[in-house]
């Protein structure tokens, strides 16, 4: 990795929830960051300044990760404005529950696309752009373990990130780049919360022994610890971020 000063990463998804808490301490630890976005710019704009009156760097960079152009568009940014990337994390996601018998073709091809198409798109240009000695973070979910009724499609795409997880792990052999997923359990997000009623939010916070739900912060800081000088022995892992609900 190169020096502390301009190591450069990029954050998928990182205008919200799980992403801008990553932004943030990942640009708190040193890194100078990319915050991607699909759609409205404020947050990002927002969460941008934030950083650069704390005193961080960051970009911010809209491209939607299902489609493959935008992505290399969005590396290419990275690599115009820092030199190079060394940290890829992952997190764009988006989840649509539904028992199988009911998810339409479109529920199926979303999550498919943004999650598992989009984890793919930039990982392919990661594994041929990233700095020999970097990192690379996946988004995956407890719910893989766990195997709830109605996240069928959304567990399915995040199971194949884990697959892609160990298998690029092994392909980049040589390079001393780290791929590892985590996969958090219930936290306080937008995509957690919305469409819930506060009794099933209540119950799914004391699914885990510690009784309340993971904040963006929790993730973000094993993320930085993935990512950061302590995590070099760790690859090819996916590590469950979850309080310890399974
Ligand atoms: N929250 C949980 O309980 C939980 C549990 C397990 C796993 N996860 C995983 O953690 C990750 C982050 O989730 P979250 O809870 O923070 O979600 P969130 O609050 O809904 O935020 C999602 C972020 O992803 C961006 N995004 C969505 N589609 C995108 C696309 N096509 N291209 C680029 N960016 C896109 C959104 O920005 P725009 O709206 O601008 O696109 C937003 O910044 C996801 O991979 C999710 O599956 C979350």
């Amino acid at each position: 990795m190169s020096d502390g000063n301009t190591r450069a990463a990029i954050v998928t998804g990182a205008s919200r929830g799980i992403g801008a808490a990553i932004a943030e301490r990942l640009a708190k630890d040193g890194f100078t960051v990319v915050i991607n976005y699909s759609g409205d710019a404020a947050p990002a704009d927002t969460l941008a300044r934030k950083i650069e009156d704390d005193g961080g760097r960051a970009l911010t960079a809209k491209a939607d990760v299902s489609d493959s152009e935008a992505v290399r568009r969005l590396f290419d940014a990275a690599a115009a404005a820092f030199g190079g990337v060394d940290v890829l994390v992952n997190n764009a996601g988006i989840m649509t529950l539904s028992p199988v018998a009911e998810s339409s073709d479109a529920v199926f091809d979303r999550q498919v696309a943004i999650n598992l198409k989009g984890t793919f798109n930039t990982l392919r240009e990661a594994a041929k752009r990233l700095r020999d000695g970097g990192r690379i973070v996946n988004f995956s979910t407890s719910v893989v373990g766990l195997k709830l009724e109605t996240y069928g499609v959304y567990a399915a795409t995040k199971a194949a990130v884990e697959t892609l997880t160990a298998i690029l792990s092994k392909e980049l052999r040589g390079r001393s780049i780290t791929v590892n997923a985590v996969a958090p359990g219930p936290t306080a997000t937008d995509l957690f919360l919305n469409g819930k009623s506060e009794e099933l939010i209540a119950r799914m916070a004391k699914m885990n022994p510690l009784e309340r739900l993971g904040t963006p912060e929790d993730i973000a800081a094993a993320v930085a610890f993935l990512v950061g000088p302590d995590g070099a022995w760790i690859n090819g892992q996916v590590l469950r971020a979850n309080g310890g609900m399974i």
